[in-house]
Formats: structure tokens, sequence, C-alpha cells
């Protein structure tokens, strides 16, 4: 069997750590990195400190509109999928990478596997929901990783190919133990803080609303530790909004290595965030997560009772971590997702050979 993945954004990267080693143990896997993410905090350091095998190809495509980028990945990948002729392109998650490498490999009717697949905000205005939505709709084998998301896709008609194998994230969280050299750094050794990543291109690209997320983190009843996503320091700096976060009780770091979040994920007194992987990790982590949006594709979270949604405005997100109690759930370890989609993809394999 020959499977050629397709990675290119942080989630991707981390994702594939865990992916990549099962999957080489049952095929030959090329590896693309389309490049979307090129800053070494955002890729180079997963690749150093996971399990991240080298890519074969890396695109090196780098920022554009979602036009132009997603346009310049189709570019790359049509001649490499064509070459390499694999028997499944394998993509995760919802980026523009998500997109064009399932889009490239369906036209030239090679077969999609989507790890991470039916999972729906129903807000259209995000871009990660096109790319969700068009990339379910090409793959052949579609890997769930909860009941809602199974569901969502039978909403839209698609039954086959659909597997609910769990969230492969949870196999590398799971096994990654905390690097308390990082509490030391931060000064944050036996003493309340919270963590909290904002990224998403709804919340960064509208100064209101950047401005009231910043004003409700300073305002918290712990330091904040913020470790801040270039697409939101850029944010900061073209809307002037510097001086919401020039306050002490805002610790701007750069991004973390994987190891370094979930240590904070697992110490803080709550966790703010728009990241999916975040708000999943951190309920995972029994660790109370405010929501900064207005809707989630993991709405377990919600019913749970681990999560809340609390939008973006200043008072909503005072309020919530004022007056929300939320339960703290510590999720037991998970079957084997990551081995349920290697073996699945083998048995579809085997019954086309
Ligand atoms: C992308 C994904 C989002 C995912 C996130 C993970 C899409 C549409 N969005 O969002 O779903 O949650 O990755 O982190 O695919 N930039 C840098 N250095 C980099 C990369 C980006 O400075 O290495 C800056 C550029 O100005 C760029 C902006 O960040 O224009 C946005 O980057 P992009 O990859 O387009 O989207 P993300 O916001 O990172
Ligand atoms: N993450 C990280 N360092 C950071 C911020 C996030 O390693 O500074 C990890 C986080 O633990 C999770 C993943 O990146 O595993 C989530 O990625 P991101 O928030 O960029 O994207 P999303 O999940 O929203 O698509």
């Amino acid at each position: 069997m020959k499977v050629v993945s397709i990675i290119g954004a942080r989630p991707q990267y981390i994702k594939a750590a865990v992916v990549s080693p099962l999957l080489r143990q049952y095929a030959k896997e090329v590896l693309i990195d389309t490049g979307q993410h090129y800053d070494e905090k955002l890729s180079k350091i997963f690749y150093d400190g996971l399990a991240v095998p080298r890519p074969d190809y890396d695109l090196r495509v780098g920022s554009a509109t979602h036009g132009i980028q997603t346009g310049k990945m189709l570019m790359a990948l049509d001649p490499i999928l064509e070459k390499e002729r694999p028997d499944w392109v394998v993509v995760y998650g919802d980026t523009n990478s998500t997109l064009a490498g399932a889009l490239a490999a369906s036209k030239l009717h090679i077969p999609v596997a989507h790890i991470e697949a039916g999972l729906r905000s129903f807000n259209r205005a995000m871009p990660e929901e096109i790319n969700r939505v068009l990339t379910d709709h090409l793959a052949t084998k579609l890997y769930c990783p909860t009941k809602q998301a199974v569901n969502n896709l039978a909403q839209e008609g698609i039954t086959e190919g659909v597997v609910l194998c769990g969230d492969v994230m949870d196999v590398l969280w799971d096994n990654t133990p905390d690097n308390p050299e990082i509490l030391v750094q931060l000064r944050l050794q036996s003493k309340p803080f919270a963590l909290a990543t904002v990224h998403r291109q709804e919340t960064t690209d509208d100064p209101d609303k950047l401005r009231d997320v910043l004003k409700a983190l300073a305002d918290l009843p712990w330091p904040v530790v913020l470790p801040l996503h270039p697409r939101t320091r850029q944010r900061i700096e073209q809307f002037h909004l510097q001086a919401f976060i020039a306050t002490s009780q805002l610790h701007i770091v750069e991004p973390l290595s994987y190891q370094d979040m979930v240590t904070l994920e697992r110490h803080a007194q709550a966790v703010l965030t728009d990241s999916g992987g975040v708000q999943r990790e951190a309920c995972r982590a029994g660790t109370p997560t405010y929501i900064l949006r207005d809707e989630t594709e993991w709405t377990e979270l919600i019913e749970s009772g681990q999560a809340v949604l609390c939008g973006t405005h200043y008072e909503r997100i005072r309020d919530a971590v004022q007056h929300q109690r939320l339960r703290s759930r510590p999720t037991s370890p998970s079957s084997d997702p990551v081995r349920c989609i290697v073996e699945d993809l083998q048995r579809g394999y085997d019954s086309h050979a």
C-alpha cells in the first residue's frame, strides 16, 4: 500500500506525529508539506520535537489570500500526485492544505482519506467550514473523532466510508509527559494562572472583537500566558492595539512547543481559546475551558459541562469566568484511533488490490 499524506499547518504536524509512525509499519508513506506554515515556531519546532518524519516534498507555498494559497497548492500537488500515484491520499482537519490535497487527489481519481471528518460549526463564514464540507464530500474514507461528526455527515447524506475512530490528537496528548521547566521559565510554579490562545480569522481580523478579547484577558483574576500566533501579532500591530497587551497581567510569549503547551493546559486554572485543538486538550486535562467563539464543532464538550461558549464580547467573557461553574472531568485514555484508521486503510486497500 502506498499513501501520500499532506500536511502544512501546526495542528497537522501534531496529528502526523502520531499517524505517520504507525502508517509506515503498514505502507510506504510519501509526506508532502505544503508550507502553509513556515515560521520556525509553527512548523520546524514540531519536526524537531515530535516524531514527524521529514517531508519528501516541501512545497513552500507560504501565505496568501485563501484563493491564491489554495491555487498554488493545487498547482504544486497535481504533478506530484500524478507521479506518485498512491493508493490513498491522507488529509487532516480543515485548513487550506486539507482542501487542496483532497481536491488535487480527487481530480486524479485517487481516493481521499480524511482524518477528523464530519466536524461542523454550521458557520459558512469560517474558511475552515468550507474546507471541511468540501473535503468530506470528496473523501472516500471519513474518519470521525466523535458521534456528532458521524451524525453531521449522515445529515448531509454521507454514510458510506464513515468510520467512528476517535480523535488521533488524544493519543499524543495521553503519551506526552509534562515539561516542568516551562513553569519555571515562566515563573509559574505553584502560582495560579490562565492560558489563552487566539488565532481565528473572524476574531483577529475584526479590531473590535480582538480589542474586547485582549481587554477581557488582561482583566482576568489570574495572570494569563498568551502564546501569540503570528497572525494575531500582526493584527495587533495593524489595528494599533499594542497598549492592550502591554500589561503585567499578560505574559505574551512566542508560540510554544507541543509539550510546553500540554503542560500549561494541565496546570492552568482556566483555558480561554478559539482553537479547536486547544479546547479539546484543555477539557481532556479537566481544566475549565472558555471557548472564545459563538459556536464549536466539539459540541460534546459543552454538553458535558466541561466547556462554555463565551463569544468575544468583554462582558460575556468576564461573566462566564466569574459565574460559570464548569465540571472538571479529566477524560480517560481513548482506545486507539490511529490503529483504527491505519487498519481500515489497509482493509480498504486489500479489498481493491
Ligand atoms: C490556519 C488554518 C486554521 C488553523 C490554523 C492553525 C486555514 C484557512 N486556516 O490559520 O484553520 O486553525 O492554521 O494554526 O487554513 N503567518 C506567519 N507565519 C506562518 C504562517 C502564517 O506569519 O508561518 C501569518 C501570515 O501573515 C498569514 C497569517 O499568519 O497571512 C495567516 O496564516 P494562514 O496559514 O493563512 O492561516 P492561520 O490563521 O494560520
Ligand atoms: N499548540 C502548540 N503551541 C502553541 C499553541 C498551540 O503546540 O503555542 C498546539 C495545541 O496544543 C494543539 C494544536 O497546537 O495541539 C492546536 O493548533 P491550533 O490552535 O493552531 O489550530 P486548531 O486546532 O484551531 O486548528
